[in-house]
């Protein structure tokens, strides 16, 4: 009987998971006594009744990587821990259903597993292989906030929407003599933030990791305007916040998701510019998420490649319990302890910034 693989995506979608299924399936098809296989929408496939495991071959991977999403659905909600289940009275709790999943997994013939998501999902990954599971993981996130890679595949597909917008932006706000607020994604980190403010030549980045003072990007707005002429591109990241201020967040109502919900900072600002006596006609694009679907960049197909050959490779050396991860010019396995145990936030100190600073950005301070 040939050996099984289970791939699974969880967390948000990303550009660049398609290519990682795809060279899964094609190192894997060079193997001849092993077959992968696909839960749909991350571990419920296992864990629905029936369950949702689909067969991927070369057939079913032809071309997906150059298509945006991930052809085996994701989710962000519930999980192996954490399963939603409904009480007679309407309200939701959760239950522990791992131990179920591993006998599930036996019972499906899976020797090993390959989970490619984000934080969320490696921890669930390194539970997992606590308890016994045979699992690797893939980094995935277009936020770039993850320590123990350079990058994560996706994140460099959403700087280049980012600088996409801000370069249309440019246009219409210097037609108009307008400031324009571009909100981008990121959660707590900047990287999206600088990297298309540098991009594309923003004159304010504001990102989570410099609180900024609103007279200092009132100041740099000014300095972009003569006799009512001008005008001025700011890109703030989602996770923004001013000096002694805290981030801009809703809590989610839906049902089993986790996470905070960040977004309405470009709005936020507006106010706040106002509030201190900005006078300049100003308009806000929120650019949500056009910046994680869609086509992968060269760039991250690339990456999200190597990251599934290596994947496929460690299961065939069974170095379990790691998570592959790129640290220029190689692609490495980190334990999940080590690769989960922090976050990679932009250094306010980093070249990167010093270089924005460097062509007159002013990063808030
Ligand atoms: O983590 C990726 C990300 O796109 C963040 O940048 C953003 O805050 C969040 O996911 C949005 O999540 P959702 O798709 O659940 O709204």
């Amino acid at each position: 009987m040939r050996k099984r693989v289970l791939v699974a995506t969880g967390g948000g979608d990303c550009p660049g998971l398609n290519a990682v299924i795809r060279a899964i399936v094609l190192r894997a098809s060079r193997e001849r006594d092993w077959e992968v296989v696909g839960s749909i929408n991350a571990f419920d496939g296992v864990l629905k009744e029936p369950n949702e495991i689909l067969v991927l071959g070369e057939k079913e991977v032809a071309g997906v990587h150059i298509r945006g999403g991930t052809i085996i659905g994701t989710t962000n909600k519930g999980g192996p821990f954490a399963w939603p289940i409904k009480n007679p009275d309407g309200s939701w709790d959760t239950a522990d259903r791992s131990d179920e999943m591993l006998r599930r997994l036996q019972y499906l013939g899976v020797d090993a597993v390959i989970n490619i998501g984000g934080d969320g999902s490696q921890q669930i990954s390194q539970r997992l292989f606590e308890k016994g599971c045979n699992i690797i993981g893939v980094p995935k996130t277009i936020d770039n906030d993850l320590s123990a890679t350079d990058f994560t595949f996706g994140f460099q597909t959403a700087v280049q929407e980012a600088t996409t917008a801000v370069d249309k932006l440019v246009t219409t706000a210097a037609s108009h003599n307008r400031v324009f607020v571009l909100e981008v994604m990121g959660r707590y980190a900047g990287w999206i933030g600088l990297h298309s403010a540098v991009a594309g030549g923003a004159h304010v980045c504001l990102i989570p990791e410099i609180p900024y003072d609103i007279k200092k990007v009132i100041e740099r707005i000014y300095s972009r305007f003569h006799r009512g002429r001008g005008y001025a591109i700011i890109v703030i990241s989602e996770g923004a916040k001013p000096v002694g201020g805290d981030i801009h967040y809703a809590e989610s109502s839906e049902v089993g998701y986790k996470n905070i919900r960040l977004g309405g900072v470009a709005a936020k600002l507006i106010v706040e510019l106002k509030q201190a006596g900005l006078e300049t006609d100003i308009r806000e694009t929120v650019l949500g998420h056009l910046q994680r679907g869609g086509t992968p960049i060269a760039y991250d197909r690339i990456l999200a490649t190597q990251f599934g050959v290596e994947a496929f490779e460690m299961v065939l050396r069974e170095e379990f319990g790691k998570m592959v991860a790129y640290r220029h010019p190689n692609i490495v396995a980190v334990p999940f302890a080590e690769a989960i145990s922090h976050y990679n936030f932009v250094n306010p100190e980093s070249d990167l910034v010093k270089a924005a600073r460097g062509v007159g950005i002013c990063m808030g301070d």
